[in-house]
């Protein structure tokens, strides 16, 4: 367990303690989460024993992130599962968990898709939550190896892009090994282009109002020595107009089948300021995050958050060096109002280009991005 902050060239990852893993010790099996809640001052377990104690770290972003809530979704309908609790109930449950993130739905779906169909099969109970965790588990591995495809493609689309070299990249909300089986979506494009020299700078949005660049995205670029500078997310258009920024990349929640993507809020901003200054807006996700049942941005359904997160400094109370900082203090009058989405739709003509583990999209329109989706293929 860490207990103070990492500092840059410290290790090479992201956390001591993995994002996610299932284990079976003799009380029975669980489900162990890194609590992001708590990052960066410490690196605590939370260990989820039923169904319900993971809706509420979902609720809560104790675990989070498009991509590891997709594999979240699918070990809490196999937990359900060995575990007695009723599989349907258990699903249900957990897919509305939070609303925007189409990876969770689709998780859960394909955990419980693999349970009914071994039930099918014998009836048998046993049997039956035995195929559920082995999809899950086939899940998190899928989503590690789209996570090398993405930075790849990703890398190569930056350098196409930006022949110069030494890309100035500014990100928002958290992308990396927090949120995936693998290094991420759209920080392990920045990821792999530090590991080439090729990265001189990556701009981290702070993220209000959980603040998960300042917390988790500077985390992981300080643990793996990147050059990288916090901003407040407003300060990010004179950094446009000052002409610091080569390229924006960010992961995405969900992507309508019309290329609208909707991710943390404070994106589609970024993608206004980009348009304006000409420098590519690139989104990284993986293609369970396109969901083609969702026609275009306006049907996405974009998650309303608690307004305290608004009307207080919601950070968890941290030590460094000593001094005590953030935790819950009202920065707002009582009973202030507070608007509190928690992601915005970009559209798809603000998006330079989708980069999936099957390759990229660009320009983003319908066809392209539903014969990327289903083609077979992996590139
Ligand atoms: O509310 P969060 O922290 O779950 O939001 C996460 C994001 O918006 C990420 O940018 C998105 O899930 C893409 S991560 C690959």
């Amino acid at each position: 367990m860490a207990d103070q902050y990492a500092r840059p060239g410290e290790d090479n990852q992201s956390t001591d303690i993995p994002v996610i893993r299932w284990e079976e010790p003799p009380e029975g099996p669980v489900l162990v989460l890194l609590d992001q809640r708590r990052l960066p001052a410490e690196e605590v377990e939370l260990v989820c024993t039923d169904p319900s104690a993971l809706v509420e770290a979902i609720r809560t972003l104790a675990v989070r992130g498009a991509p590891l809530l997709g594999i979240a979704g699918a070990y809490g309908v196999a937990l359900a599962a060995v575990r007695g609790f009723d599989v349907d109930e258990a699903a249900a449950a957990l897919a509305g968990a939070r609303p925007t993130a189409v990876n969770l739905a689709v998780g859960v779906r394909r955990a419980q898709a693999a349970y009914r169909a071994a039930f099918a099969g014998d009836g048998d109970l046993r049997q039956a939550a035995e195929a559920t965790l082995t999809a899950a588990r086939a899940l998190h591995q899928e989503d590690a190896e789209a996570s090398a495809r993405m930075a790849r493609h990703g890398l190569a689309l930056l350098d196409e892009l930006l022949p110069g070299g030494g890309h100035r990249v500014l990100t928002h909300c958290n992308t990396g090994a927090l949120v995936s089986g693998g290094e991420g979506t759209a920080f392990a494009v920045a990821l792999a282009a530090h590991r080439a020299g090729r990265l001189r700078r990556l701009w981290v949005d702070e993220t209000r109002p959980l603040l998960q660049g300042a917390r988790l995205t500077a985390y992981e670029a300080a643990r793996n020595g990147m050059a990288y500078t916090l901003l407040t997310d407003n300060a990010a258009g004179s950094l446009f107009a000052a002409g610091e920024v080569d390229a924006v990349l960010v992961g995405a929640d969900r992507i309508a089948a019309d290329g609208s993507v909707a991710n943390k809020v404070g994106s589609y901003p970024l993608a206004v300021l980009a348009r304006y200054h000409h420098v590519p807006f690139i989104v990284v996700a993986p293609v369970t995050t396109v969901d083609p049942g969702t026609s275009d941005g306006a049907s996405i359904e974009v998650e309303q958050r608690p307004g305290h997160e608004v009307t207080e400094v919601t950070a968890p109370r941290v030590s460094v060096a000593g001094v005590e900082a953030g935790g819950g203090i009202p920065v707002a009058p009582l009973g202030t109002q507070a608007y509190n989405p928690a992601f915005d739709v970009t559209p798809p003509e603000l998006v330079t280009a989708i980069v999936t583990e099957k390759g990229v999209v660009s320009p983003v329109t319908a066809d392209a991005l539903a014969a990327l989706c289903d083609s077979s293929r992996q590139v």
